[in-house]
Parts: structure tokens; sequence; C-alpha cells
């Protein structure tokens, strides 16, 4: 599946490749809250042009190679996603603790307890995303052995999108769970100020021919990369996302809610039903701090800012089940891509929008970045550029953001500065 593009003037801006003033049709119907971050003017770079510029900020920063690569690959692959809020618009806040000395970029993790399906690893403060490879990949080992993998792993940090370490298991036909704990953003049902994170939920179940159930998540109504992307782009927020610094107060300033307010929990305000996301954005708290020995949990993980400190000392938790120690090899595959054909067929309740299933929009934004090249929106590019030339590598930068006219970058997201 896809979604048609509607064409418009490029050329005006003068650089001609890359920026585009097209806008996806389904943005002139915004139905999703991906749809209301995704609106505006975009430029398409290169995937691996973009990989290595990304890279090459963490490296200046004191990242080893390998280890810059892998979080570059994990950052882009959002964008290619369509979650820019956990792409490159990342990188400004990795290089900002990085360069802080907040994050130890050589760290190896290690394994504290271990057991046939379950095991511990401490992540020693090293970056999110090589202590969450280190931690699927040993599920995944623990899965294939036993029939399910159980891992834990404290002392770690931001990992990047949930679905990425489920997508691991996923190539190894293995249904995939990834969460982890974040800062405290979330403000709970009955409460007025933050006490939780966005702790997402990644599970990923394989289908067949390829295909496959997705659900990725935040357990709270948004996550905080979307108010940044607002944020950058000067845009108001729907009412519902989060609050000010009364805790109570819905807003539509990114800007109240990134200082001092807060984000709703899943489910939005009580009479909503807020309190079922604000329970599950504890059990994700439970699994990956509690249950992995973090030494600080809920409201009192340290805030996601520069100016912090000391580490955030995040949690993740990794499940793992293998369907052939359940059922014949197959079926569950089988049955799986009955069970989500079923659901796409549903009748629409409008006839221009089909039924999905969790990952089909992410899946379409795939196919778009593999023809077109991957999306990024100008704001998040100027900002990439920004960061590239505070560390003198804006020679690594796709042309296509290099030629970006001079022009003031958007804000700062107020937690990086
Ligand atoms: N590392 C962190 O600290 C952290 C914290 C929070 C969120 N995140 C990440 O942020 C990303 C975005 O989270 P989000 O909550 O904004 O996700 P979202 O609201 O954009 O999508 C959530 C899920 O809904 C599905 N979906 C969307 N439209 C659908 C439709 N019409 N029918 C059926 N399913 C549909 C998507 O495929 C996805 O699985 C995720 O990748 C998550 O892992 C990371």
């Amino acid at each position: 599946m896809g979604f048609p593009w509607q064409t418009a003037a490029a050329a005006a801006v003068g650089v001609g490749i890359g920026i585009c003033l097209e806008k996806l049709r389904r943005v002139q119907t915004v139905r999703s809250s991906s749809d209301v971050v995704k609106s505006g003017v975009d430029v398409f770079v290169k995937k691996d042009q973009l990989e290595e510029a990304v890279a090459s900020c963490l490296k200046a920063v004191g990242t080893p190679p390998d280890k810059a690569a892998l979080v570059a690959k994990v950052l882009v692959a959002a964008d290619c996603r369509g979650i820019p809020s956990h792409g490159v618009n990342r990188a400004e806040m990795y290089c900002g603790e990085l360069k802080a000395g907040l994050i130890d970029p050589t760290a190896n993790p290690k394994i504290s307890a271990d057991s046939p399906s379950a095991a511990n690893v401490d992540g020693c403060n090293g970056l999110g995303a090589v202590v969450a490879e280190f931690g699927m990949k040993l599920c995944i080992q623990k899965a294939k052995s036993t029939g399910v993998g159980f891992v834990v792993c404290h002392n770690s940090n931001h990992f990047g999108i949930a679905g990425y370490w489920s997508e691991l298991a996923l190539k190894e036909n293995l249904i995939g769970f990834a969460f982890t704990n974040t800062s405290p953003f979330m403000v709970p049902t009955r409460a007025c100020q933050r006490a939780g994170g966005t702790n997402p939920i990644a599970c990923y179940c394989p289908g067949e021919n390829g295909d496959s159930f997705q659900l990725d998540m935040a357990t709270t109504t948004v996550p905080v990369g979307k108010i940044e992307v607002c944020h950058r782009k000067g845009q108001q927020i729907p009412h519902g996302w989060g609050v000010d610094n009364t805790g109570v107060r819905s807003t539509t300033s990114p800007e109240k809610v990134l200082v001092g307010g807060g984000l709703t929990p899943l489910g939005g305000l009580e009479e909503t039903a807020g309190y079922k996301g604000y329970g599950l954005n504890m059990m994700v708290e439970i699994l990956c701090a509690v249950l992995s020995g973090c030494h600080k949990v809920g409201p009192d993980v340290p805030p996601w800012r520069v100016d912090r400190g000391t580490p955030v000392d995040y949690g993740h938790c990794f499940i793992c089940i293998d369907p052939t120690k359940l059922l014949p090899t197959g079926d569950f595959q089988k049955a799986l891509s009955g069970y989500l054909s079923t659901m796409r067929q549903l009748p629409p309740g409008d006839a221009t929008q089909s039924v999905l299933v969790p990952g089909d929009p992410e899946r379409a934004e795939e196919g778009d970045a593999a023809k077109h090249g991957v999306r990024l929106n100008l704001q998040i590019s100027l900002g990439l550029r920004a960061l590239a030339q505070s560390f003198n590598c804006s020679q690594m930068l796709p042309q296509e953001i290099q030629g970006l006219p001079e022009r003031a970058t958007a804000p700062k997201h107020p937690h990086t500065v």
C-alpha cells in the first residue's frame, strides 16, 4: 500500500534537488498524531548519506565508529518509518549528552545475572542503542533455545524507537516485545506534575510472506518527540496532548508542555479512561526499571536534560517468544496473516480510508523512503546542519541539506539548551 503524493513547486527555494513543497494528501485530512507532526516542507535525502552525517556528529563527541554507525542507523530508521520525532531530530540531544560527559560512548554492556531463559544486563551507562542491541540479541538466543527469552537491562540510556528492537526478533521469525522507561514527562491521572516517562511498548509478530503485526507506541497520548517537532516548526499542538505548568490545564503550546508542563497518559483525562494509559505506563516502568534494579524509578528518574549532571539510568525489557515451540512450524504465521487480512478487509467507516493494522502506516513510509529518499522536515534538516556545523563536519551532510539557503534555524529544544 502507499499514499498518493501531491506535487507543488520545488524550485522556489533555490537549491533544487531536495526541497519539496509537497505535502502528502493525507496531511490535508489530518487523522493521526503522526500526520500533525509530518506536515510542512520536506527535504529528501539518501539514507546512507544521512546515516554517515549523523554518525560523524556522534564521532565528533567521542563515539567509536562502530557504535556511532549503530546509533545513526537506529535514528535514520525512525525517519524512514515516518517517525520524525525519534529520528535525526534526536541527534542534537544525544550529542549534547555525550558532550556533557553524561553517557560513556565507549562502554560495552555486560551480563549481571543469567539463566537459560532470563538475564539482567548492566548497560554500564553506554549508548542506549548499544545496550538494546546487546539485550535483544541475547533475548533472541534464549528464545531460540528455550522457547522464550526475557532480558532486562539497567544503567542504560535512550534507545530510540522501541520497534527497531522488536524488528530484530521479527527477522528471526520470533514474536518480539521491547519496552523502555524514560525520564518523567507524563502527568498521572489525578496528579498535577510529571511522574513517569513516555514509556513505549513495541510488539512485533511475524506473518506470512513478510507481512507482520507491528505495534509500537508510547504510553502517553504522544511521545515528547512529537511535541519537540512541533516546537521546531513553530506549530501549535492539538488539545489533549499535553498540559501546562499547572499540570492540569490543556495547552496547544509545545513550549509550555516542554517547559514545566507535561504529557497526558494514553487515553487522556480520567473521563476518557486515561488511567488505563497510566497503568500501562507503570507496567512498563516496573518491567524495565524496578525489575532490572535501576536506582531511580518513576518520578525519581533524572530529567532528560543535558544539565542534569548525572546518568539517567534507564531500564529496558525485551521478551521473545518462539511460536514453533508452541505450534507446528509456520502455523502461527499462517493464522496471523489470516487475522491481519480479516482486519484490513473490514468495511471502512469512511470509504476513502481503508482499515489498517498496526505497522501499516510505517511500512508505507518505508516504501516511500526507499523510492524517494528519507523525508526530513526542513526545520529538522536545518537543526542537523547547525549541529554538524558546530562540530565542523558539515561536509558530511547530504548535498540537499548542505545547500539549503542560509536562514535562521528552528529554536533548540528547551531541554537541550
Ligand atoms: N525511546 C523512547 O524513549 C520512546 C518513548 C516514547 C515513544 N517512543 C517511540 O515513539 C514512536 C512513536 O510513538 P507514538 O505513540 O507516537 O506512535 P503512533 O501513535 O504514531 O503509532 C502507534 C501505533 O499505532 C499504529 N497505527 C497508527 N495508525 C493506525 C491505524 N489507523 N490503524 C491501526 N494502527 C495504526 C502504528 O502502526 C503504531 O504501531 C514509537 O516508535 C515509540 O517506540 C520512544
